[in-house]
């Protein structure tokens, strides 16, 4: 217990003195913008120093920055006949159990106000999960994906219950992205659900709208140390929750992320105009590549930028160092080859239009790319619970069942933060490790299912 807290502190110490030498560096950033560059959309600092009311006060950075897309100045103050539009939508007595009776999900526990009509003008839904932990992401994603967006909640007992409503209202009050585009859906375990039925909230206002991860990690500090501590010792149901989210879409396209994944600015756009172009063929993914990225630098506006980024070592492809295998095969050496003005393709640099690159040609076990598919590929199977072999199972599964993945440039998506294998906890290495027995029986059953075996990899890797 006290070494946990010394831990506990440590980080604290830490993190706060990181805080403070990315705040510095960007207060030497030289501030630019051209509001020709990003229409319509926001350029964002890291999710981790993201602050609204710090943006430039001179008018000529303000200009590029249209007021609506980050605020929602008729919602500051509390209006208590628009409140009870903000309630979770769920009767915990209710609820859909899963195959082993572990979990309870309910849809679409709150609606986007314009889900439904953003599911019938956007090709593709983005379908996304996560715990309350990390939902101040959320914010980023809803300002640069313009299309529907089914989220997926988990929560398990009271306190947690209470701080997530809290959390909603408040990014429903402050962010018109997350009030328009999202639609909600619920997941809680069996053996920890609230006993009280979801309630009104006031919104904590404490940093007003400008800090969404500083008001998360209050509600999040108040939760006592018991209830962390069983979710520690807890799994979360990846699997699960990205069914439940994929499911939640009303377009026959998803994109499916988890939720510190970012989107490139305009990403939506270009993918509707895309679909719309090319041949759609059904068993086809089409792979966004992902790159992790310094939490000191600028969210990347476009594929040059994040080029040139990754050539300064402030960017490389996600997982590049924690497992390289993660997106090997989306073959980043060639997906670069584009932002050299002499390629044939460097049109679409300029442009942004979203074109194949080129096949992946070298598909290998673990490969577990996010990717744009009609939602009619294999489900997550629900046995994989907590890190490990939870999505590139799935996207194995794809492979031997015959889809072809055919790498998209110049869109990407973003995730904070460059990760090095130390930053990965002892219980995540655990889950690993069961999921990994799992993944004994799951084999057998695919093999046994499209009845061939590619690439023997069977034998070859286990
Ligand atoms: C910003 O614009 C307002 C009105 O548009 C003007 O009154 C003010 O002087 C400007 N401030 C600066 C720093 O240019
Ligand atoms: C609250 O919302 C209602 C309905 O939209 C509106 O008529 C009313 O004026 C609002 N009240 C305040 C205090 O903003
Ligand atoms: C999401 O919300 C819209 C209403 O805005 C609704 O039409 C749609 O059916 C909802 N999605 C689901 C899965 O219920
Ligand atoms: C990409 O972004 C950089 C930095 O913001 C900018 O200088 C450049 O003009 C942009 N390139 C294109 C093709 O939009
Ligand atoms: C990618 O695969 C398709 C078949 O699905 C093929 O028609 C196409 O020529 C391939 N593209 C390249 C660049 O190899
Ligand atoms: C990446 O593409 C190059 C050709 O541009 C090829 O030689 C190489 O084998 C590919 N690597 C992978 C991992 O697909």
């Amino acid at each position: 217990m006290s070494n946990h807290s010394r831990t506990v502190s440590l980080l604290s110490v830490i993190a706060l003195c990181i805080i403070n030498i990315t705040l510095t560096f960007f207060l030497l950033q030289p501030r630019t913008c051209d509001p020709s560059e990003i229409p319509e959309e926001l350029k964002y600092e890291a999710v981790t120093t993201w602050d609204v009311e710090s943006q430039p006060e001179d008018n000529k950075s303000t200009q590029c920055l249209p007021p609506h897309t980050y605020l929602n100045p008729s919602m500051n103050l509390i209006n208590s006949s628009h409140s009870r539009e903000n309630i979770l939508n769920l009767d915990i007595r209710l609820g859909r159990y899963d195959n082993r009776r572990l979990f309870k999900t309910f849809d679409t526990v709150l609606i986007g106000t314009r889900f439904a009509e953003l599911s019938s003008t956007s090709l593709v839904c983005l379908a996304t999960q996560t715990s309350l932990e990390k939902l101040h992401s959320l914010v980023q994603v809803a300002h640069h994906w313009t299309g529907s967006i089914s989220v997926a909640l988990y929560s398990a007992g009271d306190e947690e219950f209470e701080a997530l409503q809290k959390y909603i209202v408040f990014l429903r009050k402050c962010y018109t992205p997350v009030l328009e585009r999202i639609n909600f859906s619920l997941a809680m375990p069996r053996s920890k659900l609230p006993s009280k039925q979801p309630r009104s909230f006031e919104p904590p206002m404490d940093f007003g709208c400008s800090r969404p991860e500083a008001t998360l990690n209050d509600l999040v500090n108040k939760i006592s140390k018991e209830h962390t501590n069983w979710r520690v010792r807890n799994v979360y149901p990846q699997n699960h929750m990205r069914n439940l989210a994929r499911k939640n879409c009303q377009t026959d396209w998803v994109f499916l992320t988890d939720i510190d994944i970012i989107p490139s600015l305009g990403l939506a756009n270009s993918i509707n105009l895309f679909l719309r172009d090319t041949e759609r063929c059904d068993k086809c993914a089409y792979v966004i590549p992902t790159y992790e990225i310094d939490t000191r630098v600028r969210f990347p506006g476009n594929k040059t930028e994040l080029v040139r980024l990754a050539r300064k070592g402030l960017a490389r492809p996600f997982h590049w160092k924690v497992f390289i295998h993660n997106q090997y095969a989306t073959n980043f050496t060639r997906w670069v080859l584009d932002v050299a003005p002499e390629s044939k393709n460097y049109k679409n640099i300029i442009t942004g239009k979203a074109y194949i690159s080129h096949n992946v040609t070298d598909f290998e076990f673990l490969y577990e790319p996010f990717y744009i598919a009609k939602d009619i590929v294999p489900p997550h199977d629900e046995r994989f619970m907590g890190y490990g072999y939870t999505r590139n199972t799935q996207v194995y599964e794809m492979f031997i069942a015959g889809y072809q993945f055919k790498v998209l440039s110049p869109v990407y998506t973003i995730h904070w933060g460059l990760q090095t294998r130390k930053s990965r906890s002892v219980w995540r290495e655990r889950q690993n490790i069961i999921n990994r027995r799992q993944f004994e029986q799951f084999k057998k059953e695919i093999y046994t299912k499209y009845m061939h075996n590619t690439l023997g990899l069977i034998n070859t890797f286990y």
